[in-house]
């Protein structure tokens, strides 16, 4: 009997190098923008596929996974997999996989971008400027805090928290940092990084505070109205995690309110959609979740998913697959 050629649903346009790859052996059905956002079109889509690779805006429920009949592998194009119920998934036998290392440096210099803007208020000074406010040079225009010699909180020490941590210390920033664990003494060492045990700790003695952990029931609003309070008034919080890590009606509140100064935000709480009184806080920089997000990195985070998915297909060892979770 002629051997059947597995079938691979993409739920979003990705680069085509990795289409062109999947195609070689599969066949691939991509899916428009925003069409598997929606957890009933997926259950409805899902039943036959073999392989889905998705976005990290895909909820890939228990539900999803059940429906599923035929399914061995979900590959996330992303590193963060919180839209996965990883549980289910090894329940029902079903591999997942996600895309660590290839967008490190990426978030890494989005990180120092983002905090670069919103200290020096790129945003705010630039809209003054395309409203024909820039009327001649200010000795107290925009006025920003310097990074030189301030201390960079990091909460989540991993890839990207390091990637960061280095961007920053060439600043001439300090770094400490709160962690599940510490990390290698080498790693420390490198950063001249400190280790504080308590994250209420590292709030109050950080002008930047860093979010770089994964989302977990653990990490979930960790950001709240109780630790904007104990943040100097002239820190800055810079969130790429993702957005329910913070408790964003809260941080509304704080730049409302001044008990912080600034923001630099790329996640939101309920993406797409952003709280309303956020849009309207001052010094803040508000982005639609991009920090990952250039040609280079987007190619190779399409790789590294298609490549799990072939492999998994082709019944490859767990041990060959190296991003699997
Ligand atoms: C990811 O891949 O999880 C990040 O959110 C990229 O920005």
């Amino acid at each position: 009997m002629a051997q059947q050629i597995p079938k691979v649903l993409v739920t979003e346009p990705i680069p085509e190098k990795s289409l062109a790859y999947l195609r070689e052996h599969a066949v691939v059905k991509v899916g428009a923008k925003g069409e598997f956002q929606n957890e009933t079109n997926l259950i409805n889509t899902i039943t036959d596929y073999d392989a889905l690779l998705c976005m990290l805006s895909t909820p890939v429920t228990k539900k999803v996974l059940e429906a599923a009949q035929n399914l061995k592998i979900v590959a996330n194009f992303a590193v963060g997999y919180n839209n996965i119920d990883v549980e289910s998934a090894k329940t029902l036998g079903i591999k997942v996989a996600n895309t660590p290392d290839v967008l490190t440096e990426a978030c890494g210099d989005f990180a120092m971008g983002l905090l670069m803007a919103v200290t020096r208020k790129f945003n705010e000074a630039e809209r003054y400027l395309r409203e024909g406010k820039f009327t001649g040079w200010e000795p107290m225009g925009f006025l920003g805090m310097e990074l030189r010699g301030k201390t960079l909180g990091i909460v989540g020490m991993g890839r990207i928290g390091q990637a960061f941590a280095h961007r920053a210390r060439t600043f001439g920033m300090n770094i400490a940092y709160h962690n599940r664990s510490k990390v290698s003494s080498e790693i420390e060492h490198s950063l001249n990084a400190t280790y504080i045990s308590s994250i209420e700790e590292l709030a109050k003695n950080s002008d930047v505070l860093s979010l770089n952990c994964p989302l977990t029931n653990e990490t979930h609003h960790l950001v709240d109205e109780k630790l904007f309070k104990l943040m100097p008034s002239h820190s800055i919080l810079i969130n790429i995690s993702r957005g329910p890590v913070v408790d964003e009606s809260a941080l509304a509140d704080a730049l409302h309110g001044k008990t912080i100064a600034g923001a630099g935000i790329d996640v939101f709480e309920n993406e797409p959609k952003v709280h309303p009184d956020l849009l309207k806080a001052p010094n803040c920089v508000l982005l639609p979740h991009i920090a990952s997000a250039t040609f280079e990195t987007r190619e190779a985070i399409g790789m590294l998913a298609s490549k799990a998915i072939v492999s998994v297909l082709k019944g490859k060892h767990d041990s060959n697959i190296p991003n699997l979770i």
